[in-house]
């Protein structure tokens, strides 16, 4: 399939069953903004569950924090973000189209007319807004551009309540906002968009042992916990005049999008920048003490991030398949859509089907959906055929169908069907939750 066919079969999928819709659309929409719909809402809470079980509640390590959005703005002013957190922008002179300079193939002309461009300017990316009913310089504020921040603001709150000793890490989803001047590519690049952030605090000799090995638990996250064909992932160390200000060492893991390879999330060793500019602007004492050696010190810092919609824009890409099925004409096929998410991901895991509207069938379905809604996301669906039913629930990605016949009052049995082979069984109503409980493990 041609790489952009594949995106555009995306968006409109994600549109056409309510995953992803574009942003405001009654008011005509607002550019490279888009909501989550019921179905898009539900996979990206099944990541971030996932990102929070693998990352936090099966470490020792880890404790949680959930920080404001907007912070005092002498916190951006410690980070370098008031100084350093801007892209070069240019401007067409002939048509006013803006672009990132370093994302023009061509420097020095416009790629949609060809026009002069005027001289590089920096262009901050962080969102301002006021606080208070004046709007001057003296009540500015800005929406975050990462929850990094407010993790190490917090540092000495969480050493203080939790008795933590090194190496520990805080960890935080939330929402982010950068003024970007090119987004693009349905959800790749957005202006609001959420991150999971863990920021690790050990010892300044250990920095290289401590980032291999998140180097290895992100392996680890693609390949077993996200199932994604690791031959699509780019490692890419990043040399020196692209890392951000506050990096010594930066890897960025980049995936072969259908729009070209680009970075996904990576890794950062801030060294004790944030705390030392912290401890510098704020006057606070930031330093760690060493409950064994009493040595004083400030903690150094490795930072895995991920942005969450990125990762769910490649959970789509990697579920997404075509295939030829069987139709109910013998001897026919036709092309099955089918989004083959990991199970445990999937947004409906278990879709209820009566073969018929009538009243005696729909009483056992209703009876075995609503059994089955303690332990899955359960999807009861009566309408069309059964055979469009079942496309439907392919192409939103349920491992298994569960359809209620007439023979189900007889025998008290029902069909399950398979997402990925197609294949039904026949299984006792009483051993259903059990049955599909052994599928999901
Ligand atoms: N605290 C480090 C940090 O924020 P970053 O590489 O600037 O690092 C983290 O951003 C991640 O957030 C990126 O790797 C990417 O996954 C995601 N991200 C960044 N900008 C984004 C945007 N405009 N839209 C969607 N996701 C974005």
């Amino acid at each position: 399939m041609p790489e952009n066919d594949l995106m555009d079969k995306i968006v409109s999928l994600c549109k056409r069953r309510g995953f992803v819709f574009p942003g405001s659309e009654i008011y005509g929409g607002l550019a490279n903004s888009w909501d989550y719909g019921p179905l898009g809402h539900l996979l990206k809470q099944n990541i971030k569950s996932l990102w929070w079980k693998f990352f936090v509640q099966e470490r020792e390590d880890m404790v949680p924090l959930d920080s404001a959005i907007i912070m005092n703005p002498k916190a951006w002013e410690a980070s370098g973000h008031l100084q350093n957190f801007s892209d070069e922008l240019v401007e067409c002179k002939k048509c006013h189209h803006r672009f990132r300079s370093d994302q023009l193939p061509k420097r020095k002309k416009c790629s949609d007319c060809g026009g002069a461009l005027t001289a590089p300017k920096s262009f901050n990316l962080m969102f301002k807004t006021f606080l208070g009913t004046t709007e001057d310089t003296a009540t500015t504020a800005y929406l975050r551009p990462e929850t990094a921040g407010g993790m190490f603001v917090n540092f000495k709150n969480i050493v203080n309540t939790t008795r933590r000793r090194l190496p520990f890490g805080i960890a935080q989803i939330g929402k982010c906002f950068r003024n970007e001047i090119t987004p693009g590519n349905f959800i790749f690049r957005t202006r609001e968009f959420e991150i999971g952030e863990l920021e690790y605090f050990i010892k300044p000799d250990e920095w290289e042992k401590v980032f291999e090995m998140w180097l290895s638990e992100i392996k680890r996250w693609w390949k077993d916990a996200m199932q994604v064909n690791t031959d699509n992932l780019v490692w890419r160390e990043i040399p020196d005049n692209e890392r951000a200000h506050y990096s010594k060492r930066t890897v960025d893991i980049e995936y072969k999008y259908p729009f070209g390879t680009q970075e996904l999330h990576g890794i950062a060793y801030r060294t004790d920048f944030d705390l030392s500019r912290h401890e510098a602007v704020s006057g606070q004492d930031l330093h760690y003490t060493d409950p064994e050696t009493g040595e004083k010190f400030l903690p150094h810092v490795i930072e895995p991030t991920f942005g969450i919609d990125r990762t769910l824009l490649v959970c789509l890409l990697e579920a997404y398949h075509e295939e030829q099925a069987p139709t109910a004409e013998k001897g026919e096929t036709e092309t099955r859509v089918v989004m083959k998410f990991p199970k445990h991901l999937a947004p409906v895991q278990v879709a209820v089907l009566p073969l018929s509207k009538k009243e005696n069938l729909a009483k056992v379905a209703k009876e075995v959906a609503a059994a089955l809604r303690a332990d899955f996301a359960v999807d009861y669906d009566d309408t069309q055929s059964i055979g469009k039913r079942y496309r439907r629930q392919d192409e939103i990605g349920t491992p298994y169908c569960v359809t209620v016949d007439f023979d189900s009052l007889e025998d008290k049995k029902i069909t399950v069907r398979d997402r990925d082979t197609m294949k039904q069984n026949r299984v006792a109503i009483k051993d259903l939750s059990n049955y599909l409980k052994e599928k999901f493990v």
